[in-house]
């Protein structure tokens, strides 16, 4: 799936045997390690891009253990990222380099213990063009019987104390990517997902290091790690009394020992890592630009504007009431409709939360002209058409479970605990007939109807309960990592067949967010809170790792779903429209004049779309540091285009706001301003007005405190801003 390009630098003399200093390099960035046959392997540089010289004349670090691999078993007390028991029993290890090698791309430093035939390569790939290094490890056993690895970490990385920060992400359904932001302190940082089936809900698999302090958006030095995993993970940071922090990621090991059987290799998903001297948002550009080269499905093609039935209907879904939806947001300019949950089953059909899921076929009752008959209304409002589906679940009430009751994920001897609506439950994607199933049911949808453009690939449950009926009970505990392997298999066979169709991950919402996942996907949704106000901060936490191409931000209804608030259409507007822009809504609730200002938003968004979805990411005024406003501007590669956006995030009679200074623009263009979604009865002082760019870096521009409406209906105390800067 991902197009290989390999550009880092391998400065190796060509006989092994006098290997020594290993770098991978990119643009701007370097690594370092120092490789000595018969030792463990030493890191000596993570950072900004070395000179030759600097590189020929580093200092060996010191007041640390710069292993890049620790093994448990001969150095007790140290954090470890290996751990495993031998096929006799014993629980100790220990890697030393054998050489290093360099193929497609990798650099492969080969490690083995120094007693027992089991080997381990460190690999590491770097994207030259983006500034990121992969790194993963490869363990392969080679004793006559299985040995058993209770911890599997990816890499270990040391840090460098000083004042250092991380920047983490929590959350729960509703409230996804929050940003968290700490000095790292002596003792354990953990960060962790136990789901089984979702991961980014709660706690995200991406961090950021600020080096200088607590971090910066547009100055200082910053690393970044992102877990490349679907399923559990463990984010670990150990500070203890040397001067180094160690940072371990990997799949998380709890209840998760796995039995690598002779011969066997056990590959450690990618930990992506990035460095910038440009701060926090250095870090994200970095990874916008690399998850939009070579990891995002279609990441370099614009997303088209949509209409989602899900706040709109729910599950009463019917014949006409998709068609005048379909006739609503085609009037309004966008390019794609998508039915929601609610469309399917027979036996049990489809009414609520509680029945049904597995049973993929129309609801005839609902849509007596099946799916046929929605693609023909979709083609008459020449807009596409795309459909919701939950395929890793079913109901126990499903026919699905009623044929195969020994697919689903529950614990032996037990009875399966039930999820939403009090019957859903997870099927096992260990078993490689669920995988055929799950893959049936995309390939059914599209063989039979190609015209599909769009999927929506829903995921609602948790593993609750720990056991499948497929894997042995000896093997019980590779029940996650094989749900794993079972749902990547599937999704890649998936592409495979179907390399053009849409797919979006949701899970709850924003319970898909992770590297790991998005290689097979095209977005995924940030949230199933669509209120304006929440969505600034969670899109905020969420834009660190994921560009705006990838997050799906719906305008909705007003008093939100969710959370009651209600919001101006216009705020709701701008905030959707830093994302990927959609609606999810009942148009048919809409008032003649809410529908314009959509209509002419969604004129807008396609024009600065490029700019938005390809461009690059300045956030500039946090709204986590409570200063009445947040705000930040994506700018075009050539810095010629900026789209800026502005948000109150708090309302008060004479309050003072900060002035927003912008970043990322050319100090010696100078930038005519226009702003998008007027609502405004006059225009802006600075409408049309032409400013440089240092002008616009050094000072920034003057906001007003709230919206004039031209509609008194349009008051409200939530106000925004959207400019469009153009170069002259
Ligand atoms: C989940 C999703 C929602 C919606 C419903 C349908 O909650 O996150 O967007 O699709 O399921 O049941």
């Amino acid at each position: 799936m991902k197009k290989t390009l390999f550009l880092a630098l391998l400065m190796l003399s060509s006989q092994m045997a006098e290997a020594k200093q290993v770098t991978v390099q990119t643009k701007n960035m370097t690594m370092v390690l120092n490789v000595d046959e018969g030792k463990q392997p030493q890191y000596v540089y993570f950072g900004a891009k070395l000179s030759d010289y600097d590189l020929a004349h580093l200092q060996a670090p010191r007041g640390g253990r710069m292993d890049a691999y620790p093994a448990y078993g001969m150095d007790c007390p140290a954090e470890a990222a290996l751990a495993m028991r031998h096929a006799d029993g014993s629980l100790a290890t220990e890697l030393v380099a054998t050489g290093v090698e360099q193929q497609d791309g990798v650099t492969r430093i080969h490690l083995k213990d120094t007693v027992y035939p089991v080997t381990v390569d460190l690999c590491y790939k770097g994207y030259q063009d983006v500034d990121m290094i992969e790194t993963w490890t490869e363990i392969r056993n080679g004793e006559a019987k299985p040995v058993t690895l209770t911890q599997f970490a990816s890499c270990c990385l040391p840090i460098r104390r000083g004042n250092v920060w991380i920047s983490s992400f929590y959350g729960s359904w509703g409230n996804e990517g929050i940003l968290c932001e700490e000095p790292l302190t002596p003792g354990e940082k953990i960060i962790k997902n136990k789901d089984g089936v979702r991961n980014a809900h709660t706690s995200r698999g991406e961090v950021m290091f600020s080096l200088d302090g607590k971090g910066q958006e547009n100055s200082g030095d910053v690393i970044g790690a992102a877990i490349c995993y679907s399923g559990n993970y463990l984010l670990k940071v150990e500070t203890d009394d040397s001067d180094y922090h160690y940072f371990f990621a990997g799949i998380n090991p709890d209840n998760s020992e796995y039995h690598l059987r002779k011969g066997e290799t056990f590959v450690t998903p990618k930990i992506a890592l990035s460095f910038s001297k440009a701060g926090l948002s250095g870090v994200s550009r970095n990874f916008h630009k690399w998850g939009r080269e070579y990891m995002l499905a279609h990441g370099n093609k614009e997303r088209k504007v949509l209409l989602n039935s899900w706040e709109g209907v729910y599950f009463d879904i019917n014949q006409q009431g998709m068609d005048q939806m379909m006739g609503d947001i085609a009037s309004m300019g966008g390019e794609l409709f998508v039915m929601d949950d609610g469309w399917f089953g027979d036996k049990y059909p489809r009414k609520t939360d509680n029945s049904s899921l597995g049973d993929w076929v129309v609801d005839r009752n609902k849509l007596p002209e099946g799916i046929e008959g929605l693609l023909r209304d979709a083609k008459k409002h020449g807009i596409k058409f795309g459909i919701w589906i939950e395929p890793e679940m079913a109901n126990t009430v499903s026919e699905l479970y009623e044929a195969h009751p020994d697919w689903i994920i529950k614990a032996p001897k037990r009875e399966p605990v039930q999820g939403r609506g009090g019957t859903q439950v997870v099927l096992d994607m260990s078993n490689p007939k669920v995988q055929d199933y799950v893959f049936s049911i995309v390939d059914n949808l599209m063989t039979k109807y190609p015209e599909i453009d769009y999927i929506k690939w829903d995921a609602n449950m948790s593993v609750m309960n720990h056991g499948s009926q497929y894997l042995t009970m000896n093997d019980q505990s590779h029940l996650y990592i094989e749900y794993h392997r079972g749902f990547q298999k599937t999704c890649q066979r998936i592409r495979a067949k179907y390399p053009d169709l849409t797919i979006q991950a949701c899970a709850s919402g924003g319970g898909r967010a992770n590297w790991g996942v998005l290689p097979y996907f095209d977005e995924f949704w940030v949230s199933d809170n669509t209120d304006a106000l929440q969505r600034i901060y969670m899109q905020w936490g969420t834009s660190y790792f994921f560009p705006a191409i990838a997050m799906a931000a719906h305008i909705s209804a007003t008093p939100n779903h969710t959370v009651q608030r209600t919001t101006s259409i216009k705020y709701r507007i701008d905030v959707a429209m830093s994302g990927r822009l959609g609606m999810e809504i009942q148009p048919k609730n809409m008032t003649d004049v809410e529908k314009e200002i959509c209509r002419e938003a969604i004129k807008e968004y396609k024009e600065v779309r490029p700019i938005v979805q390809l461009g690059d990411i300045f956030r500039l005024v946090s709204p986590y540091d409570k200063k009445g406003i947040a705000s930040l501007m994506y700018v075009n590669e050539e810095k010629t285009k900026s789209v800026f956006f502005w948000w109150k995030t708090e309302s008060f009679q004479n309050e003072h706001l900060p002035r927003v200074k912008m970043a990322g623009l050319d100090a010696k263009k100078m930038y005519k301003v226009h702003e998008l979604n007027r609502i405004d009865r006059f225009p802006m002082d600075i409408e049309g007005k032409v400013f440089s760019g240092e002008y616009l870096m050094n000072n920034g521009l003057e906001m007003p405190r709230s919206n004039n409406p031209k509609w008194a209906s349009m008051r409200s105390d939530w106000s925004s801003r959207v400019l469009y800067l153009e170069a002259e």
